[in-house]
């Protein structure tokens, strides 16, 4: 079990079972307590359940049984119309980006910004000086098609991380980059941690968690393990 330390979860997994029609179970009775302000690589193999898992906590995709709830709430009693508003407080970046095609790099950035408010000249401002802080300060108005798989994905975590989310879930966020770009993407989710973000980081590099003083919840045919529970 995780150390929770009597803090609150943010994230837990009663009893979850996930099965895709045919008859694919990913997930059978899967418990987990994710607490507030941890930080867990989320690793298993290729097709173990780590992009399901991550989108059942950004209420993407329905668990078929047991309950998952994300800041204390049963995601089975979230209306339709609150999703959009706990989406908010969650930096997602997707394995495949989804980055918005007619925005570019610098409005995909500055977009979560806007959506809550802040003054357009200035969410641009802090989106431009991400932009700059991953590399990209020559792409700022490429749209996302012209951009190569590692530059799209940079732009992605940018958008993930601009709004200081309480929550971050990234897929995968390094698997297009070259290694010491990788460890200053990921010294950014650090950077995020120590204000207070829960971080999850998926990937099937199992080496890359060895780098880190961080826990992984490792998945494997349908159950979950933590490893390194004592790495805080
Ligand atoms: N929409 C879907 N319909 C049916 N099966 C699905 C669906 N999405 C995922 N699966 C299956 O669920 C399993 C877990 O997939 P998932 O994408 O979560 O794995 P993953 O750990 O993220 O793999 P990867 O490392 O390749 O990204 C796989 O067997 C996959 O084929
Ligand atoms: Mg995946």
């Amino acid at each position: 079990m995780i150390n929770q330390n009597k803090i609150e979860p943010i994230i837990q997994f009663d009893a979850v079972t996930m099965a895709f029609e045919g008859g694919n179970t990913v997930f059978s009775d899967l418990n987990l307590s994710v607490p507030q302000g941890s930080f867990h690589f989320l690793t298993g193999m290729s097709g173990a359940g780590k992009s399901t898992f991550l989108k059942m906590v950004y209420l993407h995709q329905a668990q078929t049984e047991g309950s998952v709830f994300i800041f204390g709430r049963n995601s089975q009693h979230i209306q339709h119309a609150e999703i959009p508003h706990l989406r908010r407080k969650i930096g997602v970046v997707f394995q495949d980006f989804r980055l918005i095609p007619h925005l570019n790099a610098l409005d995909n950035v500055a977009l979560p910004l806007k959506v809550r408010g802040v003054d357009a000249r200035k969410a641009r401002k802090q989106a431009a000086e991400l932009l700059e802080w991953v590399g990209l300060q020559d792409a700022l108005y490429r749209l996302p098609q012209s951009l190569s798989g590692g530059q799209q994905q940079r732009v992605a975590i940018a958008r993930a991380v601009i709004g200081r989310p309480q929550i971050l879930l990234a897929d995968e966020p390094t698997g297009n980059v070259d290694d010491d770009i990788a460890l200053k993407l990921l010294y950014l989710f650090e950077e995020l941690h120590k204000v207070g973000t829960t971080v999850i980081v998926a990937t099937h590099n199992r080496s890359l968690p060895h780098s880190f003083k961080h826990p992984e919840i490792f998945l494997e045919n349908g159950k979950v393990t933590i490893i390194n529970a004592h790495k805080k």
